[in-house]
């Protein structure tokens, strides 16, 4: 029996914000780890410029790309396990996927509130968009302290899904053939 698996569309977008979240993972580490300031000493002020905007720009993305995911989820639900796996580990990976979702839209919603309690426009591959909100630094600095650890979480989450994921690719189950793409 073929082996159900999620809609082209849906494995499509899996990959699509896997990759884009690990490119956010990787900018934000370095926006951790040298600040806004060393990364402009040490690649020049241009490129640590570009490198703010994009991680917004991309964060917007994965955020877009998140919602339309639950709605086309919503259209076409989880395909059935074949062979079945048990309960236990369908409950487990289904909270992990919820709280993967929940992580996403929170860390990237609470950023774009940030952004714009700092002062800055929200921006999008060029598009500067100001929203009638009045500046809030205490909240902005806030918001930022939250998005570090929303950040580390989604890290977490991502490093736990990935090495499930791995297990089952190596127990050859299935479950790979559900999301893989080809
Ligand atoms: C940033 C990286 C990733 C994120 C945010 C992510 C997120 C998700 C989410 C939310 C689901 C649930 C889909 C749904 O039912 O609506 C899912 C499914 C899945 N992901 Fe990922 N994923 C990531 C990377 C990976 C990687 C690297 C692997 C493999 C090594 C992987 C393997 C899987 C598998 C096998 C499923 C299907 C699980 C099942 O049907 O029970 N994912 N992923």
């Amino acid at each position: 029996m073929a082996q159900p698996r999620y809609t082209f569309t849906q494995r499509l977008l899996h990959w699509l914000i896997a990759v884009l979240v690990f490119a956010l993972l990787c900018s934000g580490t370095l926006f951790w780890t040298l600040g806004s300031e060393g990364i402009a000493n040490l690649l020049g002020e241009d490129f640590a410029g570009t490198l703010v905007t994009t991680h917004k720009s991309v964060g917007a993305t994965v955020l877009l790309l998140t919602l339309l995911r639950l709605v086309l989820r919503r259209r076409s639900p989880a395909p059935a396990y074949e062979p079945p796996i048990s309960k236990l580990e369908q409950f487990v990976g289904g909270a992990l996927h919820v709280l993967l979702y929940i992580a996403l839209i929170a860390v990237t919603v609470g950023a774009a509130v940030a952004v714009v309690s700092a002062g800055y426009p929200l921006e999008f591959f060029g598009l500067s968009l100001e929203l009638p909100l009045a500046e809030n630094p205490a909240l902005a600095q806030t918001l930022f302290g939250y998005h570090g650890l929303g950040a580390l979480a989604i890290f977490v989450l991502v490093v736990i899904h990935t090495a499930a994921g791995i297990k089952h690719w190596r127990l050859k189950d299935g479950v790979m053939t559900r999301i893989s793409l080809p």
